[in-house]
């Protein structure tokens, strides 16, 4: 059998739905704070959550936005963000299952684009990249918060080997330059960037994803047997949680 990035994308997501709206490291954050902010100083008529998950981005968007459209490649994701918003009376929330590297909207549809924690799973960061630059409007506001991958190459292996036997559909933990250079080319300026860490709890880590014991077992060996200096970058800690870099890119479409 044949499987797209996509398809197994949808096989880790899909079965995991719940766990998404519920985990507590993506219902919560400062950076959602800031996204809501954000959204009441834009007021956006159309906005956009690209990679929506369990819909977060969509819950902070909504209530300063005119209509909030979740787009995601999981159909099971996509029910369980409109249950969701059913139970919050967020009526202004629809959903649309597509990837993000082929859209299904027009030109210039959307006055702002926001995609959090999805990016690193994309078969094509670029094209999805160009895609969302090319549904939102010219002067629009797009927000990208995803993990990043440090920039010493042991570190980067070791983040992009435990993120791979964790989820087979992670594709990659970009570096904040590669982040810049991509935005750049697909038509956005930059116009600020914050970076912070994240700390991931080992067992709701594995647990949401459903990771299974033997690709637990071998990050686990990845991380005991790792160098001193990558242990203490990622802070790992006795029973495997360690801390991840996240940063969010703020640009406008030029
Ligand atoms: C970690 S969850 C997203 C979390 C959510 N955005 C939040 O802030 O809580 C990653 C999501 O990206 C979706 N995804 C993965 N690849 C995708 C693609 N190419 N296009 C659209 N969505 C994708 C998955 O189905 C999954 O729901």
């Amino acid at each position: 059998m044949s499987r797209s990035q996509h398809d197994l994308a949808r096989g880790q997501f899909g079965p995991q739905a719940g766990a998404y709206v519920t985990s507590e490291v993506h219902a919560a954050g400062a950076d959602l704070e800031r996204l809501s902010r954000l959204a009441a100083a834009l007021r956006p008529a159309r906005a956009l959550d690209l990679g929506a998950g369990g819909g977060h981005v969509a819950y902070a968007l909504a209530p300063h936005a005119g209509e909030v459209v979740a787009c995601d490649l999981s159909p099971e994701m996509i029910a369980a963000v409109a249950a969701e918003a059913g139970r919050r009376a967020l009526t202004n929330i629809s959903g649309t299952v597509a990837p993000a590297e082929r859209l299904p909207f027009a030109d210039a549809h959307f006055d702002c684009v926001a995609s959090r924690f999805s990016a690193h799973h994309w078969s094509d960061l670029s094209r999805g990249l160009g895609e969302a630059r090319r549904v939102l409007r010219r002067g629009g506001t797009a927000v990208f918060i995803d993990v990043v991958a440090p920039s010493a190459a042991a570190w980067d292996t070791h983040l992009q080997a435990v993120e791979l036997l964790r989820d087979p559909s992670h594709a990659r933990d970009y570096r904040t330059a590669e982040w810049t250079a991509l935005l750049e080319r697909a038509g956005f300026r930059i116009e600020a960037i914050q970076a912070w860490r994240l700390r991931m709890d080992f067992a709701s880590w594995t647990r949401r994803i459903g990771t299974p014991p033997d690709a637990v077992a071998a990050i686990r060996s990845l991380q005991t047997g790792a160098a001193e200096t990558t242990k203490a970058y990622f802070a790992i800690e006795a029973d495997g949680s360690f801390e991840l870099d996240v940063a969010g890119f703020q640009a406008t479409a030029v």
